[in-house]
């Protein structure tokens, strides 16, 4: 076990078509982790776009793991219709198999408010140990979410890092106004523009164009951000 490492959860949220996958799959070819694994969705972008193998199944998993290869899972085939079930069998299989594979281990998940049923309902007990033991076993997970405000208050509360394309729904702003975010900054960004906000720095950064300010602007605090 490496105590050094320090788990990361990231969550990208923001309207449908704004640019999440794209750039959480950039971030993940270029990111050095010995292990990734993939919860997809029925797109199944990682095998279309980074050629991934698609499992549906144990078997598929292990061949995956077994050939040293990342793996996309769509749980779909063995769960028709529940995805909340499909996802605590293969989140339960990637900590088990994950905490004994050497190295660091990335966990991707599509669609995170869709893996519980409520915000508040119980949190697979797999993904929670992974994400509270996440810095022993080397776990880093990035999660996607269209709504901020679904996401399950166990799963939101460990986040490290919280990155959010253009929403407009005032329900959504509200909860990226708690998180510090600068609200009108939000509505304006563009296709591909984000606001990336390290949560435990409070620190932030943004590629968008609009709001220069908002580069590199460092440690904000509410009042600084409801100014920008
Ligand atoms: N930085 C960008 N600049 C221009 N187009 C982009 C950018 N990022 C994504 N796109 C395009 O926008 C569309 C939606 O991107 P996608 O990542 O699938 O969005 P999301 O996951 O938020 O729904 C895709 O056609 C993609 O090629
Ligand atoms: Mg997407």
């Amino acid at each position: 076990m490496n105590f050094a490492h320090e788990a990361v959860h990231q969550l990208f949220t923001g309207m449908s078509g704004k640019g999440k996958s794209t750039l959480v799959r950039s971030l993940v070819a270029r990111d050095n982790a010995r292990w990734k694994f993939a919860f997809e969705t029925y797109k199944k972008e990682f095998p279309r776009f980074m050629n991934w193998p698609l499992c549906v199944d144990e078997p598929t998993l292990l061949r995956a793991v077994q050939a040293g290869q990342p793996s996309a899972f769509y749980s779909a085939p063995l769960f028709p219709g529940n995805r909340v079930e499909g996802f605590s069998f293969w989140i339960r299989w990637v900590y088990e198999v994950g905490k004994v594979l050497p190295g660091r281990k990335l966990v991707i998940i599509e669609e995170i408010e869709k893996t519980t049923t409520h915000r508040n309902s119980p949190v697979a007990p797999a993904f929670l140990e992974m994400l509270d033991e996440g810095r022993a076993a080397q776990f880093d997970v990035i999660m996607i979410a269209q709504r901020l405000s679904t996401v399950n208050e166990q799963i939101r509360s460990t986040l490290t890092e919280i990155c959010t394309f253009q929403h407009i729904d005032p329900d959504q702003l509200d909860w990226l106004d708690r998180e510090n975010f600068d609200r009108r900054a939000v509505t304006e960004l563009e296709r591909g523009e984000y606001i990336w906000r390290d949560r435990e720095a409070g620190t932030q950064r943004t590629n968008a164009r609009r709001h220069p300010q908002l580069h590199s602007a460092g440690k904000t605090n509410r009042s600084a951000a409801v100014k920008g």
